[in-house]
């Protein structure tokens, strides 16, 4: 006689919510490091946080300010921020229209969970940042992912016809993964395509600092037409190496910031108070070390890019701005199967394509946020093991 077999309800019945994430979900942990890897898996600076930042810190430590902040932020921050931004967009911001973050990851959830219903429509590039396609199928939404240009930029037309009933639009600019800078032309095309739409944007600018392309970056939300639809969302992670501190922003109309700033209260409560009173020192006196950092990067980029040039069968991006390389490979492997390789075999760790996007597969990312040796070093172990490959 075969065995009764009886089904058991699941010992632990968790939220729908986590199954839609992780159904949806590309990304990929990245496995332990190890002492003989050369990685540039990484979206970190190498450097560290601007001494000036620290000394703030340790000195809100001291003052005891050890207590609850605003829900929406320090109000000095919110001020700095809100002066920055004017300056920026070219047009009145109020500091009451700022929200402090638990970092861009923060800002980023907050703002699609207070937009997105179940069932909307949201439209993503593709590839982009693996967290946005996460947090809508947290929210219940649909992805809408659109292919770029062979280019890198956005397909004008196919995002045309993507966007008719869309309820939101994220992007981020400096592009994560294809290191892409959108121009102010692209960003008036797409102003002209919303136009007469309730479409919201999510303008995801975390790398508007490194813009190698010697044109003035535009940010979303100096665009007219984009700039009253816009949720603009910033970090202080990527041009202030602050990663580990966990603080950001986010800046748009009020309703927005409203829904915004229920969600983010509910989940955080209010952002650790002497990291703010440490970012408010970044804002403020900072400038020269972004500037010098951006300019390392520009330079390893540059040896990146020369490196990489040498590898047959690698077609390379332009690389205008954060710090990645997006380069397609002509083998006929999946991405994970490459990077596992290479990570395996050769020492190196380098991210898959496809971890950001179905289009991103035949494609690596490689972060040039690592140092210039290691740059040197883990692009000779991928020439390798690209060579063993074949
Ligand atoms: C485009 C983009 N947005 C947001 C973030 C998240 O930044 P944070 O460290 O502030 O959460 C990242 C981090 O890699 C990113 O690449």
């Amino acid at each position: 006689m075969p065995p009764t077999v009886t089904t058991q309800p699941p010992l632990y019945d968790t939220a729908d919510a986590v199954a839609r994430i992780a159904a949806a979900s590309r990304r990929t942990q990245q496995p332990q490091s190890r002492a003989d890897l050369v990685s540039l898996a990484m979206g970190e600076p190498d450097f560290d946080t601007p001494q000036r930042v620290t000394e703030a810190a340790q000195a809100s430590l001291g003052a005891g300010r050890t207590h609850y902040s605003p829900l929406l932020g320090e109000p000095l921050l919110r001020e700095a921020l809100a002066a920055k931004l004017a300056g920026i967009a070219q047009a009145p911001v109020s500091a009451a229209d700022i929200l402090i973050t638990q970092g861009g990851t923060a800002g980023l959830a907050a703002s699609i969970l207070g937009i997105v219903n179940p069932g909307d429509k949201v439209v993503i590039p593709d590839p982009t940042y693996s967290l946005y396609g996460d947090l809508v199928a947290m929210a219940g939404g649909t992805v809408v992912p659109v292919p770029l240009a062979p280019d890198l930029h956005w397909d004008l037309d196919r995002l045309a016809d993507a966007l008719a009933d869309a309820k939101l639009f994220v992007f981020c600019n400096p592009v994560n993964p294809t290191g892409i800078v959108h121009s102010r032309e692209e960003l008036e095309v797409l102003a002209d395509l919303l136009d007469g739409t309730p479409t919201i944007v999510i303008s995801d600018e975390a790398y508007a600092d490194l813009d190698y392309t010697g044109r003035p970056f535009t940010s979303a939300i100096s665009v007219e037409g984009l700039r009253e639809r816009t949720l603009y969302c910033q970090t202080f992670s990527k041009s202030y190496a602050m990663t580990g501190w966990r603080v950001g922003y986010l800046w748009g109309p009020s309703p927005l910031i409203q829904a915004s700033a229920r969600v983010h209260n509910t989940f955080n409560g209010s952002v650790n108070t002497v990291v703010q009173d440490a970012a408010l020192v970044a804002v403020e006196s900072c400038a020269e070390d972004v500037a010098r950092m951006r300019a390392a990067y520009e330079e390893r980029r540059e040896i990146m890019r020369a490196e990489l040039t040498a590898i047959p069968g690698l077609t390379l991006s332009a690389p205008e701005g954060a710090f990645y390389q997006f380069p397609r490979y002509d083998l006929d492997l999946p991405s994970v199967e490459v990077v596992a390789a290479l990570r395996t075999t050769y020492g190196v760790a380098v991210r898959p394509g496809s971890e950001f996007g179905a289009q991103g597969e035949h494609h690596l990312r490689l972060s040039y946020a690592a140092g210039p040796e290691a740059i040197v070093e883990g692009v000779r172990r991928l020439a390798d093991g690209l060579a063993a490959l074949r």
